[in-house]
Parts: C-alpha cells; structure tokens; sequence
C-alpha cells in the first residue's frame, strides 16, 4: 500500500440518497462499501436503529472504511468478500432480507492511485490488478499464459478495443524475450502497437486505456461478479426495498439495465429511473471520475397487485 492517505470522493451521493430513499430503522447493504463514503451517509439516514453491513473484495479498503465508519450511528458489520457472494454475507450476519442495496462498481480512486496495486498505466508497477490480493490470477499470468487468439478476444470482448489483435500481437511478440511483469512494460508495448494509428495518437484517451480496463475486467471477472449480484440481491430485496447500481462503462451499465428491464418485464422491479443520471457539471468539474458514472435504481414491487401496478 502507498503511504498516502487513502481518498476517494464518493460520486452522485445526493441522487443515491434520493432514489434510496433510507429510513430510520433500515437494513443497508453497501456492496463495495471501498471507503465508506456512500456508506457513512446510508448508515446516517439508518439511524441508531439501523443495521449496515459493507461488503468489499479488497482488505485494505475495508479496513480504511471500518475506521471512517466508527462515527455511523448504525449497527456496522463488515465483510471481506466478492459481492457475488452476499447470501453467504447475509446468511453469516443472520438477515434475511434488506431494504437498501447500493453498488458503486470499480475501483476506488485509491487503488487506481497505488503504484503497487497495478490497475493504472500512468503510475509505474506490478502488473497486478487483483480486487482481493489473497488469491488468483494477476493480469501478468494472463498476458503471459494466453494464447495470442485468446488474448486479443479478452481484450476485445471487455473493452472493444478495435486494434485488440494488433495489441495482442506485439505483447506475445515481446514476451517471447522476456515475461511481461509491469505496468510501464505493458503500456509501452500497447502505445508501440498502436503507434502507427494517426486516430489512436490523436485519441484525447491513453491507447492503453482500454487494454488495461479489459484485463483488470478479466482479472476480477468482473461482469460475471455483476451478474451473479444482480441475482442474489434481487433474492434478498424486501417488498418495496430499493437498489442502486453505479456503473463506470457501457459493458456495466448495459447488465444492470437488462437485469432491471427483465425483472420490471417479469413484474418483480418498478424501474426508478428511466434514462440513467449523470453527473452535474459542477461535480464532473470537481471530480472527473464522476464523468463516467451512471447511476440507476429500481424497487421490489412486492405483492402481485403492486407488481401490475
Ligand atoms: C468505486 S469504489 C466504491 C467507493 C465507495 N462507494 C465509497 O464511497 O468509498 C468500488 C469498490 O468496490 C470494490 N469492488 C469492486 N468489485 C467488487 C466485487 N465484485 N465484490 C466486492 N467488492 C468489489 C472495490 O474494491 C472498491 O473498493
């Protein structure tokens, strides 16, 4: 971990607080509770009688939020696990359902931060990429155990990166002299492979931005994490109990709005919000991670007559 202090400024608190709509009393479940931002406002609105339980698959975030959360006036249980997971979560904190779900997927601006963590091409380190260091495979096991065809597939599928088998190419290339093991390594052979493109170099983004989105996607398995959560907290939603999800790209935001658009469809969600929310300019202005975030919420309808509602 670097020495800094750990930051990250939540995004579209105040609308997560008004589609959320938490009451004194609530069950809170805060499913990537990272640093406890979203969290602490949740658990203020739950109140004394309140419960919030926070889940996350990275240790040292969690541990950054056990300290912020010490001034929430709800009860606070922690958890150290992939949010596809939350019925074990639920079943080992005894509740069975919940009022309020939030998930503000991705990483933190801390970890994207952290040299050593390997998420970001403009901080030098190990190619890591692991939410939860404790086990699994880094993103330097899969650029230097994939066949070429596969590496460029999980770098297509995941971001779209048009030039996904030029890129492959020139890191299966390069691996064949020595193993990929860096972040700078990676970066530079994806800047090589893309050099040639006059519209990558005019791109206002890093060329590496989509290979490395990709491969921490993969790492993470990240889009199958989201759907096997969509599942369970649909599962343990109460009547009339509300989720909110944040997504940072298409590939996210497009599995929550198919997974709220079947269930409204299957008379189990009342979609809350029809057109995703964005972020204002002031907030885009004031933190530009905000700019790609985009939030929808739905409700558990409940009985069969609020369901044709
Ligand atoms: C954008 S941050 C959340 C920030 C938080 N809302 C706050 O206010 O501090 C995303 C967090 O989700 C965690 N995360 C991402 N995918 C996860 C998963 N599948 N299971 C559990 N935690 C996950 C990350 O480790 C990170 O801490």
């Amino acid at each position: 971990m670097s020495d800094a202090p750990a930051e990250h400024i939540p995004v579209l608190t105040d609308s997560v607080l008004t589609y959320l709509r938490v009451a004194p009393g609530d069950v809170v479940l805060d499913a990537t509770v990272g640093l406890g931002g979203h969290a602490l406002r949740l658990g203020e609105a739950a109140g004394k009688a309140g419960l919030l339980i926070g889940v996350d698959a990275d240790a040292d975030n969690l541990a950054v939020a056990d300290r912020r959360l010490q001034s929430c006036p709800a009860t606070v249980r922690l958890f150290h696990a992939n949010f596809a997971r939350i019925d074990e979560v639920l079943n080992e904190a005894s509740v069975e359902g919940v009022d309020v779900i939030l998930a503000d997927l991705g990483v933190s601006s801390n970890q994207l931060d952290d040299a050593s963590r390997g998420f970001s091409f403009a901080a030098g380190g190990p190619l890591d990429m692991r939410l939860n260091r404790t086990h699994g495979r880094t993103a330097a096991d899969l650029v230097n155990a994939l066949r070429e065809e596969e590496l460029s597939d999980l770098i297509y599928f995941n971001s779209q990166e048009r030039f996904s088998r030029r890129i492959a190419r020139r890191i299966c290339e390069a691996r064949r002299n020595k193993r990929i093991t860096t972040t700078d390594e990676l970066a530079r052979l994806v800047t090589d492979a893309l050099g040639v493109h006059a519209d990558a170099r005019a791109s206002k983004i890093h060329p590496a931005t989509r290979t490395f989105m990709a491969l921490r996607i993969a790492v993470n398995d990240e889009l199958n994490a989201l759907r096997t959560f969509l599942e369970k907290a649909a599962g343990r939603l109460k009547a009339g109990g509300r989720i909110a999800v944040i997504a940072f790209h298409s590939l996210e935001d497009g599995i929550v709005k198919r997974d709220f658009a079947a269930r409204k469809q299957a008379g189990q969600y009342r979609i809350l919000i029809k057109r995703p929310i964005i972020a204002e300019p002031a907030e885009r202005e004031a933190n530009p991670r905000s700019r790609s975030a985009k939030l929808r919420a739905a409700q558990q309808t409940g009985t069969p007559e609020e369901n044709r509602a």
